[in-house]
């Protein structure tokens, strides 16, 4: 397969040899630890594995994120879903994030909103492997990951102002027609949910009232085709103001409900 960034992805894994061996600027001889490490980046590149996983890290709003084998890797679309969430925010009230993945979003809310306590959740033990390399990376006191099936880690006392959760929402069907990219390298626990991709979606606004203070809002990435069924789960589940917010390309992105309680 072409890599039509192939340019920029070679400046990008450049600029990371010569961070992580403390590489001068000018031309110099290169050792064989440096030669190694290109040789390995070659061979999985040629492999077709997803540049972000060869170069180790991606940029997700104003953070740096380390990401490999085992976790999805965060999309700019998400970025939207971390904006929507900060202008949420009602200022006071803990955060949880279901289906956290690397803790992208958990860590970019942590990282914005520094007083306030952020949960982050997900099922898969590799995820939470990166979401914890994450926290200790940035050092973000404010963040706690719990790995488990949706809400199930709480604690019954635990109340949140604001929950966002990127879930997998990926019908079965279209899951097979993604890029063989994907399919073959990020996990199908984070992508696919389901017949109509809304598994995830409809237990994530069932389970999550008991958890949420009053007038709480609940934020939630969707597909692109899901606006309508996701707006009608919303609100036969009782959740008020219910709607959709399109994304950069007018693509329904985010359902957004109030949860009076
Ligand atoms: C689309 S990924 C999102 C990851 C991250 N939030 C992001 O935006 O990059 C969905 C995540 O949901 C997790 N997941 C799937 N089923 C789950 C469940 N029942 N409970 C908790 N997490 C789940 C997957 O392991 C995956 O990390």
């Amino acid at each position: 397969m072409g890599r039509p960034n192939a340019v920029n992805e070679a400046r990008w894994l450049i600029q990371q040899l010569r961070r992580d061996f403390a590489l001068p600027a000018a031309e110099h001889t290169l050792t064989s630890p440096v030669l190694n490490r290109l040789q390995n980046w070659l061979q999985r590149l040629q492999a077709d594995e997803p540049f972000q996983y060869v170069l180790g890290n991606v940029d997700f709003f104003a953070l740096t994120l380390l990401v490999g084998p085992g976790v999805l890797i965060p999309r700019p679309e998400t970025e939207l879903l971390v904006e929507e969430a900060i202008t949420a925010y009602p200022g006071t009230g803990a955060i949880c994030d279901l289906c956290t993945g690397s803790g992208a979003v958990a860590l970019a809310l942590a990282h914005a909103l520094p007083h306030t306590q952020v949960v982050g959740i997900d099922i898969s033990e590799q995820a939470l492997y990166w979401a914890e390399r994450n926290l200790s990376f940035l050092q973000l006191a404010n963040v706690t990951f719990f790995q488990g099936d949706l809400l199930r880690p709480l604690t019954p006392d635990m109340r949140f102002s604001l929950l966002t959760a990127n879930p997998p929402y990926v019908a079965q069907q279209e899951y097979l027609q993604l890029p063989p990219v994907i399919r073959k390298h990020e996990p199908r626990l984070a992508l696919e949910a389901g017949h109509d991709g809304l598994d995830i979606i409809r237990r994530i606004v069932q389970e999550s009232r008991p958890y949420l203070l009053p007038d709480a809002t609940l934020l939630l990435e969707i597909g692109s085709e899901q606006g309508p069924a996701v707006l009608q789960i919303l609100s036969a589940a009782g959740y008020d103001d219910c709607r959709i917010i399109k994304d950069y390309a007018q693509l329904d992105r985010i359902a957004k409900a109030r949860c009076k309680v």
